[in-house]
């Protein structure tokens, strides 16, 4: 990916003192006393559109288990590797392109407690800054979609994890029916978006020397959620605690767009698990 199309995306998920927002945004919903846990802080932290619910699904096909280390690629402000470590007791790097994200996770995980088995570094993920096989599971939620170089992101992957190590992902891929509608949670335009349909998906993974364990074209089983978030972003508008303290209120006009081309067939949800040969 060139500087610029980086900085681009870095731009797109910045902005100053997000940790101080998020834990204002908390308090001012549960009061001052509320402890500040993973599940507390999990409608402002997981930052893609199905929230929680995704990162769940996407932790039952991962299935770690206590004392793994796992890499987050793209992990954004944390949320999802903190709810991770938390739930499954394992170590959880989260690596990322945008240098306030990191710094966010690195505050929301000491609020949380969790410093000692979240570790965040800031990095690319077509360059991973670790050596073979340091990982025994990998997961990335909706982070390919800005990743021009899919051959380096999976080669990257598979590289980092030990032999029999497991890789799961979930993001938005290409639909049948042409161009999203932009602006979209992760791109404001095409310049920075980056869709692969889900057969070219499948022509990577297996290019790049993963097994193919699970490979899903969600779409169908995801629309409903999407329809229902759209009814009611435009019915009710945003939700009291929600990404808009990340993203600002442009995110209800993302999600919307996301479930309009969804819709639409000018986008897919791909999910998949992949092993690294043994
Ligand atoms: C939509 S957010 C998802 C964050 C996180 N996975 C989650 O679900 O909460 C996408 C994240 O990917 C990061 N990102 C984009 N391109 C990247 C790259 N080439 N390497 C590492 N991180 C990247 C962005 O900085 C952003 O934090």
């Amino acid at each position: 990916m060139g500087e610029a199309a980086s900085s681009k995306i870095q731009d797109h998920y910045a902005s100053e003192g997000i940790a101080a927002r998020i834990l204002a945004a908390l308090r001012a919903a549960w009061g001052e006393d509320i402890p500040v846990t993973p599940d507390a802080l999990a409608p402002l932290d997981h930052f893609h559109g199905r929230g929680l619910k995704a990162t769940e699904e996407l932790a039952a096909l991962l299935d770690p288990r206590a004392g793994e280390r796992l890499l987050d690629i793209g992990g954004g402000i944390g949320g999802p590797a903190r709810w991770i470590a938390a739930s499954f007791g394992c170590r959880v790097t989260s690596l990322d392109l945008t240098p306030e994200c990191c710094r966010t996770a690195v505050e929301l995980s000491a609020a949380t407690g969790l410093s000692d088995r979240v570790f965040i570094i800031e990095g690319i993920a077509t360059d991973l800054p670790f050596g073979e096989g340091e990982f025994d599971r990998a997961y990335s939620e909706n982070v390919a979609m800005n990743i021009a170089d899919k051959p380096r992101f999976y080669a990257e992957a598979l590289r980092v994890l030990r032999p029999g190590g497991v890789f799961a992902f979930s993001n938005y891929g290409a639909g049948p029916n042409g161009d999203p509608h932009f602006p979209l949670p992760w791109a404001a335009g095409p310049l920075t978006s980056f869709l692969a349909s889900p057969d070219e998906t499948r022509e990577e993974i297996l290019d790049a020397g993963f097994e193919l364990v699970v490979f899903r074209d969600k779409t169908e089983e995801v629309l409903p959620d999407l329809r229902e978030n759209r009814r009611r972003l435009e019915g009710q508008g945003l939700p009291p605690l929600g990404l808009q303290t990340l993203m600002g209120e442009r995110i209800a006009e993302f999600q919307i767009n996301v479930a309009r081309s969804a819709e639409e067939g000018r986008l897919t949800i791909i999910e998949a698990l992949l092993r690294k040969p043994t």
